[in-house]
Protein backbone atom coordinates (compact mmCIF):
# COMPACT_ATOMS: atom_id res chain seq x y z
CA UNK A 1 0.00 0.00 0.00
CA UNK A 2 1.43 3.25 -0.71
CA UNK A 3 2.39 5.13 2.26
CA UNK A 4 -0.21 8.71 3.45
CA UNK A 5 1.10 11.59 4.07
CA UNK A 6 -1.30 14.51 6.11
CA UNK A 7 -0.41 17.90 5.86
CA UNK A 8 -3.03 21.23 6.74
CA UNK A 9 -2.37 24.95 6.81
CA UNK A 10 -3.74 26.93 9.57
CA UNK A 11 -7.79 27.69 8.74
CA UNK A 12 -7.41 31.60 7.95
CA UNK A 13 -9.53 34.32 9.49
CA UNK A 14 -12.09 35.81 7.24
CA UNK A 15 -12.17 38.86 8.80
CA UNK A 16 -10.12 40.48 5.92
CA UNK A 17 -8.71 39.55 2.54
CA UNK A 18 -5.51 36.56 1.97
CA UNK A 19 -2.23 38.75 2.09
CA UNK A 20 1.43 37.75 1.59
CA UNK A 21 1.46 35.94 4.98
CA UNK A 22 -1.62 33.57 4.02
CA UNK A 23 -0.42 32.62 0.97
CA UNK A 24 3.28 31.79 2.32
CA UNK A 25 1.72 28.99 4.77
CA UNK A 26 -0.45 27.83 2.03
CA UNK A 27 2.35 28.02 -0.33
CA UNK A 28 5.09 26.08 1.90
CA UNK A 29 2.50 23.37 2.48
CA UNK A 30 1.25 23.00 -1.24
CA UNK A 31 5.20 22.83 -1.97
CA UNK A 32 5.25 19.93 0.55
CA UNK A 33 2.43 18.13 -0.41
CA UNK A 34 3.42 18.02 -4.15
CA UNK A 35 6.79 16.55 -3.61
CA UNK A 36 4.82 13.96 -1.25
CA UNK A 37 2.73 12.97 -4.41
CA UNK A 38 5.60 13.01 -6.66
CA UNK A 39 7.63 11.03 -4.44
CA UNK A 40 4.95 8.40 -4.19
CA UNK A 41 2.12 8.93 -0.94
CA UNK A 42 -0.79 9.02 -1.14
CA UNK A 43 -1.22 12.70 0.53
CA UNK A 44 -4.28 14.88 1.43
CA UNK A 45 -3.59 18.46 1.99
CA UNK A 46 -6.39 20.36 3.76
CA UNK A 47 -7.24 24.22 4.23
CA UNK A 48 -9.72 26.55 4.85
CA UNK A 49 -11.27 29.14 6.72
CA UNK A 50 -12.04 29.54 10.36
CA UNK A 51 -15.44 31.97 10.95
CA UNK A 52 -16.44 32.00 14.18
CA UNK A 53 -15.36 34.13 16.86
CA UNK A 54 -15.83 37.73 18.21
CA UNK A 55 -13.78 39.30 15.87
CA UNK A 56 -15.47 38.19 12.88
CA UNK A 57 -18.38 38.55 14.50
CA UNK A 58 -17.46 42.52 14.56
CA UNK A 59 -15.81 42.93 11.39
CA UNK A 60 -19.43 41.55 9.44
CA UNK A 61 -20.79 44.51 11.79
CA UNK A 62 -18.58 46.85 11.37
CA UNK A 63 -18.97 45.75 7.22
CA UNK A 64 -23.24 45.89 7.87
CA UNK A 65 -23.29 42.49 6.82
CA UNK A 66 -25.09 39.35 8.16
CA UNK A 67 -22.45 37.33 9.57
CA UNK A 68 -22.71 34.44 7.24
CA UNK A 69 -23.03 36.23 4.39
CA UNK A 70 -19.99 38.11 5.07
CA UNK A 71 -18.01 34.85 5.84
CA UNK A 72 -19.35 33.69 3.03
CA UNK A 73 -17.66 36.17 0.97
CA UNK A 74 -14.51 36.31 2.55
CA UNK A 75 -14.01 32.77 2.38
CA UNK A 76 -13.88 32.77 -1.14
CA UNK A 77 -11.12 35.29 -1.36
CA UNK A 78 -9.57 32.21 0.39
CA UNK A 79 -10.71 29.32 -1.90
CA UNK A 80 -9.72 31.93 -4.83
CA UNK A 81 -5.99 31.59 -3.74
CA UNK A 82 -6.04 27.77 -4.73
CA UNK A 83 -6.29 28.58 -8.84
CA UNK A 84 -4.31 31.89 -8.33
CA UNK A 85 -1.06 30.24 -6.77
CA UNK A 86 -1.91 26.40 -8.16
CA UNK A 87 -2.60 25.10 -4.38
CA UNK A 88 -3.40 21.39 -5.25
CA UNK A 89 -5.62 21.25 -1.83
CA UNK A 90 -7.59 18.02 -1.63
CA UNK A 91 -10.44 19.75 0.18
CA UNK A 92 -11.35 23.49 1.47
CA UNK A 93 -13.02 23.30 4.95
CA UNK A 94 -15.22 26.15 6.59
CA UNK A 95 -15.73 26.16 10.59
CA UNK A 96 -19.63 27.12 9.81
CA UNK A 97 -20.13 23.76 7.73
CA UNK A 98 -22.43 21.14 9.49
CA UNK A 99 -19.20 18.28 9.11
CA UNK A 100 -17.46 20.69 11.36
CA UNK A 101 -19.99 21.37 13.79
CA UNK A 102 -20.46 17.85 14.16
CA UNK A 103 -17.43 17.03 14.86
CA UNK A 104 -16.43 20.07 17.28
CA UNK A 105 -19.46 18.42 19.16
CA UNK A 106 -18.55 14.76 19.38
CA UNK A 107 -15.05 16.07 20.30
CA UNK A 108 -16.73 18.45 23.43
CA UNK A 109 -18.98 15.53 24.28
CA UNK A 110 -15.83 13.26 24.24
CA UNK A 111 -13.97 15.62 26.82
CA UNK A 112 -17.31 16.02 29.06
CA UNK A 113 -17.81 12.36 29.32
CA UNK A 114 -13.63 12.09 30.67
CA UNK A 115 -14.29 14.47 33.02
CA UNK A 116 -11.86 16.84 30.95
CA UNK A 117 -14.33 20.12 30.83
CA UNK A 118 -16.05 21.72 33.91
CA UNK A 119 -18.27 24.44 34.58
CA UNK A 120 -17.08 27.59 36.07
CA UNK A 121 -16.08 31.43 35.97
CA UNK A 122 -13.63 33.52 34.04
CA UNK A 123 -11.94 36.58 34.93
CA UNK A 124 -8.71 37.79 33.15
CA UNK A 125 -7.70 40.32 30.31
CA UNK A 126 -8.98 39.64 26.95
CA UNK A 127 -7.94 40.24 23.63
CA UNK A 128 -10.35 40.19 20.79
CA UNK A 129 -7.60 40.43 18.05
CA UNK A 130 -5.91 37.70 19.31
CA UNK A 131 -8.89 35.93 20.26
CA UNK A 132 -6.97 35.04 23.51
CA UNK A 133 -6.50 35.16 27.23
CA UNK A 134 -3.41 36.94 28.55
CA UNK A 135 -1.71 36.88 32.33
CA UNK A 136 -1.22 39.85 33.45
CA UNK A 137 2.36 39.20 33.54
CA UNK A 138 1.93 39.20 29.92
CA UNK A 139 1.00 42.79 29.51
CA UNK A 140 1.88 46.78 29.68
CA UNK A 141 -0.52 49.49 30.58
CA UNK A 142 -2.96 50.76 27.81
CA UNK A 143 -5.04 53.95 27.36
CA UNK A 144 -8.27 54.26 29.87
CA UNK A 145 -7.43 51.45 31.64
CA UNK A 146 -6.76 48.65 29.05
CA UNK A 147 -3.85 46.50 28.92
CA UNK A 148 -1.56 45.55 25.94
CA UNK A 149 -1.00 42.37 24.90
CA UNK A 150 2.56 41.01 23.44
CA UNK A 151 1.24 41.39 20.36
CA UNK A 152 0.28 44.73 20.32
CA UNK A 153 -3.42 44.11 20.65
CA UNK A 154 -5.74 45.78 23.03
CA UNK A 155 -6.81 43.88 26.60
CA UNK A 156 -10.30 44.08 28.56
CA UNK A 157 -11.11 42.58 31.43
CA UNK A 158 -13.84 40.24 31.13
CA UNK A 159 -15.90 38.12 33.47
CA UNK A 160 -18.08 35.53 32.07
CA UNK A 161 -19.42 32.13 33.20
CA UNK A 162 -17.32 29.51 31.42
CA UNK A 163 -16.43 25.98 31.11
CA UNK A 164 -12.96 24.66 31.40
CA UNK A 165 -10.74 22.57 30.17
CA UNK A 166 -8.23 20.90 32.52
CA UNK A 167 -5.56 21.85 31.18
CA UNK A 168 -3.31 21.95 34.01
CA UNK A 169 -3.40 18.26 34.84
CA UNK A 170 -1.98 18.33 31.15
CA UNK A 171 1.94 20.02 31.67
CA UNK A 172 4.00 16.64 32.64
CA UNK A 173 2.11 14.60 30.13
CA UNK A 174 3.16 17.04 27.33
CA UNK A 175 6.63 17.58 28.48
CA UNK A 176 6.63 13.89 28.44
CA UNK A 177 5.11 13.57 24.67
CA UNK A 178 7.28 16.48 23.64
CA UNK A 179 10.18 14.18 24.86
CA UNK A 180 9.35 11.41 23.46
CA UNK A 181 8.77 13.32 19.82
CA UNK A 182 11.67 15.38 19.68
CA UNK A 183 10.73 16.27 16.37
CA UNK A 184 7.19 17.32 17.36
CA UNK A 185 8.07 21.31 17.49
CA UNK A 186 9.81 22.65 14.58
CA UNK A 187 12.56 24.49 14.29
CA UNK A 188 14.05 23.75 17.91
CA UNK A 189 13.83 27.87 18.72
CA UNK A 190 9.87 27.36 18.72
CA UNK A 191 10.19 23.87 20.85
CA UNK A 192 12.91 25.46 23.20
CA UNK A 193 9.97 28.70 23.88
CA UNK A 194 6.67 25.59 24.14
CA UNK A 195 8.78 23.93 26.86
CA UNK A 196 9.56 26.94 28.92
CA UNK A 197 6.03 27.53 28.62
CA UNK A 198 5.13 24.57 29.64
CA UNK A 199 7.31 23.87 32.30
CA UNK A 200 6.32 26.11 34.96
CA UNK A 201 2.75 24.57 35.25
CA UNK A 202 -0.03 25.36 32.84
CA UNK A 203 -3.42 26.99 34.09
CA UNK A 204 -6.98 25.66 33.55
CA UNK A 205 -8.14 26.85 29.60
CA UNK A 206 -11.58 28.52 29.23
CA UNK A 207 -13.41 27.10 26.54
CA UNK A 208 -16.66 28.66 26.04
CA UNK A 209 -18.13 31.92 25.90
CA UNK A 210 -21.49 33.70 26.63
CA UNK A 211 -21.21 37.02 26.09
CA UNK A 212 -22.14 36.71 21.96
CA UNK A 213 -22.90 33.90 19.89
CA UNK A 214 -21.44 33.41 16.85
CA UNK A 215 -20.16 30.30 17.33
CA UNK A 216 -20.50 26.36 17.33
CA UNK A 217 -23.27 26.14 20.39
CA UNK A 218 -21.76 23.86 23.17
CA UNK A 219 -24.02 20.47 23.64
CA UNK A 220 -26.67 20.59 26.05
CA UNK A 221 -25.84 24.12 27.10
CA UNK A 222 -27.02 26.67 24.48
CA UNK A 223 -25.89 29.90 26.02
CA UNK A 224 -22.58 29.31 25.64
CA UNK A 225 -20.50 29.07 22.04
CA UNK A 226 -17.26 27.43 21.99
CA UNK A 227 -13.88 29.07 22.67
CA UNK A 228 -13.12 29.74 18.69
CA UNK A 229 -9.56 27.96 19.08
CA UNK A 230 -11.03 24.46 20.41
CA UNK A 231 -13.39 24.89 16.86
CA UNK A 232 -10.44 25.97 14.70
CA UNK A 233 -8.28 23.40 15.91
CA UNK A 234 -11.14 20.70 15.36
CA UNK A 235 -10.72 21.04 11.80
CA UNK A 236 -8.13 18.97 11.51
CA UNK A 237 -9.80 16.67 12.09
CA UNK A 238 -13.24 16.98 10.60
CA UNK A 239 -10.77 16.96 7.53
CA UNK A 240 -10.62 12.88 7.80
CA UNK A 241 -13.92 12.41 9.53
CA UNK A 242 -14.05 13.00 12.73
CA UNK A 243 -16.13 11.71 14.79
CA UNK A 244 -15.94 8.94 12.60
CA UNK A 245 -12.84 7.24 13.49
CA UNK A 246 -13.77 4.00 11.87
CA UNK A 247 -14.13 5.90 8.62
CA UNK A 248 -11.04 4.90 6.31
CA UNK A 249 -10.00 8.33 5.44
CA UNK A 250 -9.23 8.96 9.50
CA UNK A 251 -7.53 5.60 9.88
CA UNK A 252 -5.51 6.37 6.93
CA UNK A 253 -4.57 9.86 7.42
CA UNK A 254 -4.99 10.40 11.17
CA UNK A 255 -2.37 11.57 12.51
CA UNK A 256 -1.55 14.33 10.39
CA UNK A 257 2.09 14.31 9.21
CA UNK A 258 2.42 18.33 9.37
CA UNK A 259 0.63 20.84 10.72
CA UNK A 260 2.16 23.73 8.61
CA UNK A 261 2.06 27.27 10.95
CA UNK A 262 2.82 31.04 11.50
CA UNK A 263 4.89 31.10 14.55
CA UNK A 264 2.53 33.12 16.21
CA UNK A 265 -0.04 30.39 16.75
CA UNK A 266 2.54 27.36 17.64
CA UNK A 267 1.22 28.03 21.59
CA UNK A 268 -2.21 27.07 20.03
CA UNK A 269 -0.58 24.15 17.75
CA UNK A 270 1.94 22.65 20.28
CA UNK A 271 0.15 23.14 23.96
CA UNK A 272 -3.74 23.02 23.78
CA UNK A 273 -4.16 21.22 20.73
CA UNK A 274 -2.32 18.23 21.30
CA UNK A 275 -3.11 18.13 25.00
CA UNK A 276 -6.81 18.51 23.72
CA UNK A 277 -6.41 14.96 21.73
CA UNK A 278 -4.82 13.28 24.07
CA UNK A 279 -7.56 14.44 26.75
CA UNK A 280 -10.20 12.91 24.23
CA UNK A 281 -7.84 9.64 23.27
CA UNK A 282 -7.23 10.65 20.60
CA UNK A 283 -3.48 10.99 18.56
CA UNK A 284 -1.28 13.60 18.82
CA UNK A 285 -0.49 15.08 15.30
CA UNK A 286 2.96 13.86 14.27
CA UNK A 287 4.72 17.87 13.64
CA UNK A 288 3.91 21.40 13.76
CA UNK A 289 6.30 23.43 12.20
CA UNK A 290 6.25 26.71 12.42
CA UNK A 291 7.76 29.54 9.61
CA UNK A 292 8.79 33.35 10.22
CA UNK A 293 7.52 36.13 9.70
CA UNK A 294 8.00 38.22 6.21
CA UNK A 295 8.38 42.00 6.55
CA UNK A 296 7.94 44.76 3.60
CA UNK A 297 10.93 46.49 2.53
CA UNK A 298 12.83 46.14 6.03
CA UNK A 299 9.07 47.38 7.55
CA UNK A 300 6.51 45.18 9.67
CA UNK A 301 3.25 44.53 7.12
CA UNK A 302 0.19 46.17 8.89
CA UNK A 303 -3.09 47.15 7.22
CA UNK A 304 -2.37 50.80 9.04
CA UNK A 305 1.25 51.23 7.28
CA UNK A 306 -0.47 50.38 4.19
CA UNK A 307 1.89 47.74 2.91
CA UNK A 308 0.09 45.02 2.79
CA UNK A 309 1.49 42.65 -0.49
CA UNK A 310 -1.36 41.10 -2.03
CA UNK A 311 -0.63 37.84 -2.87
CA UNK A 312 -2.56 38.48 -6.72
CA UNK A 313 0.08 41.49 -7.34
CA UNK A 314 3.01 39.43 -6.88
CA UNK A 315 1.79 36.98 -9.37
CA UNK A 316 0.63 39.71 -11.57
CA UNK A 317 4.06 41.71 -11.71
CA UNK A 318 6.61 38.52 -11.41
CA UNK A 319 4.68 35.23 -12.16
CA UNK A 320 3.61 32.48 -10.56
CA UNK A 321 6.49 30.63 -10.35
CA UNK A 322 8.62 33.20 -10.09
CA UNK A 323 6.70 34.31 -6.26
CA UNK A 324 7.02 30.61 -5.41
CA UNK A 325 10.57 29.88 -6.05
CA UNK A 326 11.44 33.31 -4.52
CA UNK A 327 9.42 32.84 -1.05
CA UNK A 328 10.82 28.84 -0.58
CA UNK A 329 14.26 30.25 -1.37
CA UNK A 330 14.51 33.89 -0.53
CA UNK A 331 14.43 32.76 3.37
CA UNK A 332 15.44 30.03 5.35
CA UNK A 333 12.39 28.07 6.29
CA UNK A 334 11.48 29.02 9.51
CA UNK A 335 13.37 32.04 9.76
CA UNK A 336 11.44 35.60 9.57
CA UNK A 337 12.50 37.40 6.10
CA UNK A 338 12.22 40.40 4.20
CA UNK A 339 10.48 40.75 1.21
CA UNK A 340 12.50 43.35 -1.06
CA UNK A 341 11.43 44.26 -4.90
CA UNK A 342 15.04 44.14 -5.13
CA UNK A 343 15.74 40.93 -3.73
CA UNK A 344 12.74 39.52 -6.01
CA UNK A 345 14.05 40.94 -8.86
CA UNK A 346 17.48 39.62 -8.31
CA UNK A 347 16.47 35.98 -7.91
CA UNK A 348 14.20 35.95 -11.09
CA UNK A 349 17.30 37.03 -13.44
CA UNK A 350 20.43 35.72 -11.12
CA UNK A 351 18.88 32.27 -10.21
CA UNK A 352 16.00 31.61 -12.80
CA UNK A 353 16.72 33.44 -16.23
CA UNK A 354 21.00 33.00 -15.86
CA UNK A 355 20.70 29.71 -13.58
CA UNK A 356 18.20 27.09 -14.79
CA UNK A 357 16.57 29.26 -17.76
CA UNK A 358 20.29 29.13 -19.36
CA UNK A 359 21.16 25.81 -18.73
CA UNK A 360 17.66 24.73 -20.37
CA UNK A 361 17.82 27.04 -22.81
CA UNK A 362 21.57 26.89 -24.58
CA UNK A 363 21.16 22.80 -24.13
CA UNK A 364 18.05 22.31 -25.62
CA UNK A 365 18.61 24.94 -28.42
CA UNK A 366 21.68 23.63 -29.32
CA UNK A 367 20.43 19.99 -29.44
CA UNK A 368 17.89 21.23 -31.89
CA UNK A 369 20.13 22.70 -34.15
CA UNK A 370 22.97 20.38 -34.18
CA UNK A 371 21.54 17.02 -33.51
CA UNK A 372 18.36 17.38 -35.65
CA UNK A 373 15.87 17.94 -32.34
CA UNK A 374 16.65 14.59 -31.26
CA UNK A 375 18.43 13.41 -27.88
CA UNK A 376 21.63 12.55 -29.05
CA UNK A 377 23.26 9.30 -28.68
CA UNK A 378 25.86 9.35 -25.71
CA UNK A 379 29.18 7.75 -26.83
CA UNK A 380 31.43 6.25 -23.54
CA UNK A 381 31.44 9.09 -20.65
CA UNK A 382 34.96 10.61 -19.60
CA UNK A 383 35.58 11.51 -15.75
CA UNK A 384 33.79 14.53 -15.99
CA UNK A 385 30.89 13.59 -17.40
CA UNK A 386 30.27 10.46 -14.99
CA UNK A 387 30.93 12.90 -12.11
CA UNK A 388 27.87 15.69 -13.44
CA UNK A 389 25.97 12.53 -13.94
CA UNK A 390 26.41 11.17 -10.25
CA UNK A 391 25.99 14.85 -9.01
CA UNK A 392 22.57 14.55 -10.34
CA UNK A 393 21.66 11.07 -9.73
CA UNK A 394 22.32 11.82 -5.99
CA UNK A 395 19.72 14.86 -5.49
CA UNK A 396 16.44 12.60 -4.97
CA UNK A 397 18.07 11.71 -1.86
CA UNK A 398 19.52 15.06 -0.66
CA UNK A 399 16.12 16.78 -1.57
CA UNK A 400 13.59 13.90 -0.10
CA UNK A 401 15.79 14.35 3.09
CA UNK A 402 15.77 18.12 3.06
CA UNK A 403 12.03 17.86 2.25
CA UNK A 404 11.31 15.29 5.19
CA UNK A 405 13.19 18.52 7.73
CA UNK A 406 10.72 20.95 5.86
CA UNK A 407 13.70 22.51 4.97
CA UNK A 408 12.94 24.03 1.26
CA UNK A 409 15.41 26.24 1.00
CA UNK A 410 18.34 24.07 1.46
CA UNK A 411 16.75 21.53 -1.40
CA UNK A 412 16.65 24.25 -3.63
CA UNK A 413 20.49 25.24 -2.77
CA UNK A 414 21.33 21.65 -3.47
CA UNK A 415 19.41 21.47 -6.56
CA UNK A 416 21.11 25.04 -8.05
CA UNK A 417 24.62 23.73 -6.87
CA UNK A 418 23.81 21.25 -9.51
CA UNK A 419 22.26 23.64 -11.84
CA UNK A 420 25.73 25.96 -11.43
CA UNK A 421 27.73 22.66 -11.58
CA UNK A 422 26.33 22.07 -15.05
CA UNK A 423 26.50 25.18 -16.07
CA UNK A 424 30.24 25.07 -15.54
CA UNK A 425 30.42 22.01 -17.53
CA UNK A 426 28.56 23.31 -20.56
CA UNK A 427 31.18 26.25 -20.75
CA UNK A 428 34.18 23.79 -19.84
CA UNK A 429 33.14 21.47 -22.77
CA UNK A 430 31.61 24.09 -24.87
CA UNK A 431 29.81 22.17 -26.84
CA UNK A 432 29.56 24.85 -29.53
CA UNK A 433 32.59 24.28 -30.32
CA UNK A 434 32.98 20.69 -30.62
CA UNK A 435 30.12 21.03 -33.19
CA UNK A 436 32.62 20.99 -35.74
CA UNK A 437 35.81 19.13 -34.49
CA UNK A 438 34.04 16.43 -32.81
CA UNK A 439 30.43 15.99 -33.05
CA UNK A 440 30.00 12.99 -31.77
CA UNK A 441 31.47 14.32 -28.56
CA UNK A 442 29.46 17.43 -28.70
CA UNK A 443 26.27 14.86 -28.80
CA UNK A 444 27.74 13.21 -25.30
CA UNK A 445 28.06 16.50 -23.76
CA UNK A 446 24.40 17.80 -24.66
CA UNK A 447 23.33 14.06 -23.46
CA UNK A 448 24.73 14.93 -20.07
CA UNK A 449 23.89 18.18 -19.56
CA UNK A 450 19.97 17.19 -20.94
CA UNK A 451 19.77 13.82 -18.40
CA UNK A 452 20.95 16.33 -15.53
CA UNK A 453 18.55 18.35 -16.61
CA UNK A 454 15.96 15.86 -15.84
CA UNK A 455 16.71 15.14 -12.65
CA UNK A 456 17.13 18.71 -11.62
CA UNK A 457 13.50 19.59 -13.22
CA UNK A 458 11.59 16.65 -12.31
CA UNK A 459 12.68 17.92 -8.76
CA UNK A 460 11.47 21.29 -9.28
CA UNK A 461 8.07 20.86 -10.10
CA UNK A 462 6.52 21.34 -6.20
CA UNK A 463 8.28 24.49 -6.40
CA UNK A 464 7.36 25.33 -10.07
CA UNK A 465 4.67 23.16 -11.56
CA UNK A 466 3.85 25.38 -14.62
CA UNK A 467 8.05 26.07 -15.61
CA UNK A 468 8.49 22.14 -14.28
CA UNK A 469 5.73 21.12 -16.74
CA UNK A 470 6.52 22.84 -19.73
CA UNK A 471 10.56 22.17 -19.31
CA UNK A 472 9.43 18.19 -19.03
CA UNK A 473 7.49 19.14 -22.55
CA UNK A 474 10.60 20.43 -23.83
CA UNK A 475 12.72 17.33 -22.43
CA UNK A 476 9.77 14.69 -23.77
CA UNK A 477 9.49 12.94 -20.62
CA UNK A 478 6.58 10.77 -20.79
CA UNK A 479 3.81 12.13 -18.30
CA UNK A 480 4.22 8.74 -16.34
CA UNK A 481 7.65 9.48 -15.72
CA UNK A 482 7.66 12.66 -14.31
CA UNK A 483 7.60 11.14 -10.61
CA UNK A 484 10.69 10.88 -8.18
CA UNK A 485 11.08 6.49 -8.58
CA UNK A 486 11.30 7.76 -12.47
CA UNK A 487 14.90 9.40 -11.54
CA UNK A 488 16.74 6.21 -11.88
CA UNK A 489 19.05 5.09 -15.45
CA UNK A 490 16.48 2.41 -15.99
CA UNK A 491 14.44 5.45 -17.79
CA UNK A 492 16.91 7.64 -18.43
CA UNK A 493 16.50 10.15 -21.58
CA UNK A 494 16.61 7.76 -24.69
CA UNK A 495 18.90 8.68 -27.36
CA UNK A 496 16.59 9.52 -30.98
CA UNK A 497 13.61 10.96 -28.79
CA UNK A 498 12.49 13.96 -30.60
CA UNK A 499 12.43 17.06 -28.70
CA UNK A 500 9.93 19.63 -29.33
CA UNK A 501 11.08 23.23 -30.56
CA UNK A 502 12.59 24.96 -27.36
CA UNK A 503 11.04 28.31 -26.03
CA UNK A 504 12.61 30.46 -22.75
CA UNK A 505 10.84 30.02 -19.89
CA UNK A 506 12.14 32.39 -17.29
CA UNK A 507 12.58 35.76 -18.92
CA UNK A 508 14.49 38.99 -17.28
CA UNK A 509 13.11 41.00 -15.09
CA UNK A 510 13.68 44.31 -16.95
CA UNK A 511 13.20 47.29 -14.96
CA UNK A 512 11.34 49.97 -16.25
CA UNK A 513 12.61 53.40 -15.08
CA UNK A 514 10.18 54.81 -12.45
CA UNK A 515 6.99 56.39 -14.43
CA UNK A 516 6.07 59.62 -12.50
CA UNK A 517 3.48 57.73 -10.85
CA UNK A 518 5.92 54.78 -9.52
CA UNK A 519 4.21 52.19 -10.91
CA UNK A 520 7.52 50.64 -11.80
CA UNK A 521 8.20 47.43 -14.52
CA UNK A 522 5.10 45.55 -15.67
CA UNK A 523 5.60 41.93 -17.27
CA UNK A 524 4.88 42.97 -20.78
CA UNK A 525 7.95 45.01 -20.40
CA UNK A 526 10.25 41.88 -19.07
CA UNK A 527 12.27 40.52 -22.45
CA UNK A 528 13.22 37.16 -22.57
CA UNK A 529 16.32 35.68 -22.09
CA UNK A 530 19.06 36.09 -24.79
CA UNK A 531 19.27 33.13 -26.80
CA UNK A 532 22.48 31.07 -26.49
N1 LIG B 1 -7.43 31.44 12.35
C1 LIG B 1 -6.14 31.33 12.91
C2 LIG B 1 -5.54 29.96 12.68
C3 LIG B 1 -6.36 28.81 13.16
S1 LIG B 1 -5.64 27.29 12.76
C4 LIG B 1 -6.50 26.15 13.60
C5 LIG B 1 -5.20 32.40 12.34
N2 LIG B 1 -5.54 32.92 11.18
S2 LIG B 1 -4.80 34.12 10.45
O1 LIG B 1 -5.54 34.35 9.26
O2 LIG B 1 -4.65 35.24 11.32
O3 LIG B 1 -3.33 33.69 10.14
C6 LIG B 1 -3.00 32.59 9.42
C7 LIG B 1 -1.52 32.43 9.17
O4 LIG B 1 -0.95 33.54 8.47
C8 LIG B 1 -0.70 32.24 10.42
O5 LIG B 1 0.06 31.05 10.26
C9 LIG B 1 0.20 33.45 10.45
O6 LIG B 1 1.44 33.17 11.01
C10 LIG B 1 0.34 33.77 8.99
N3 LIG B 1 0.78 35.15 8.80
C11 LIG B 1 0.09 36.29 9.00
N4 LIG B 1 0.93 37.35 8.72
C12 LIG B 1 2.15 36.90 8.35
C13 LIG B 1 3.34 37.49 7.85
N5 LIG B 1 3.52 38.80 7.76
N6 LIG B 1 4.34 36.65 7.44
C14 LIG B 1 4.20 35.28 7.46
N7 LIG B 1 3.09 34.72 7.91
C15 LIG B 1 2.10 35.48 8.50
O7 LIG B 1 -4.20 32.69 12.95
Amino acid sequence: MEPTYYITTPIYYVNDEPHIGHAYTSLASDVLARFKRLDGYDVVFLTGTDEHGLKVAQSAAKAGMETQAFTDKFSQTFRDLSPLLKLSNDDFIRTTEERHVEACQALWNELVKRDEIYLGNYEGWYAVRDEAYYGEDELKDGPNGTKIAPSGAECRWMVEPSYFFRLSAWGDRLLKFYDDHPDFIMPASRRNEVISFVKPGLKDLSVSRTTFDWGVPVPNDPKHVMYVWLDALTNYITGVGYPDTKSASYQKFWPADVHMVGKDITRFHAVYWPAFLMAAGLEPPKRVFAHGWWTNEGQKISKSLGNVIKPADLVETYGLDQTRYFLMRGVAFGNDGDFSRRAMIDSINGHLANGLGNLAQRSLSMINKNCEAKIPQPGAFTESDKSLLEKAQALPAIVRADMGVQAFHKALDHVWDVIGDANRYMDEHAPWALRKTDPARMGTVLYVVAETLRHIVVLTQPFMPDAGARLLDQLAVPMAQRDIASLSPEYSLKPGTTLPLPEGIFPRYEEKPKSPQGTGAHPQNAKRAPML
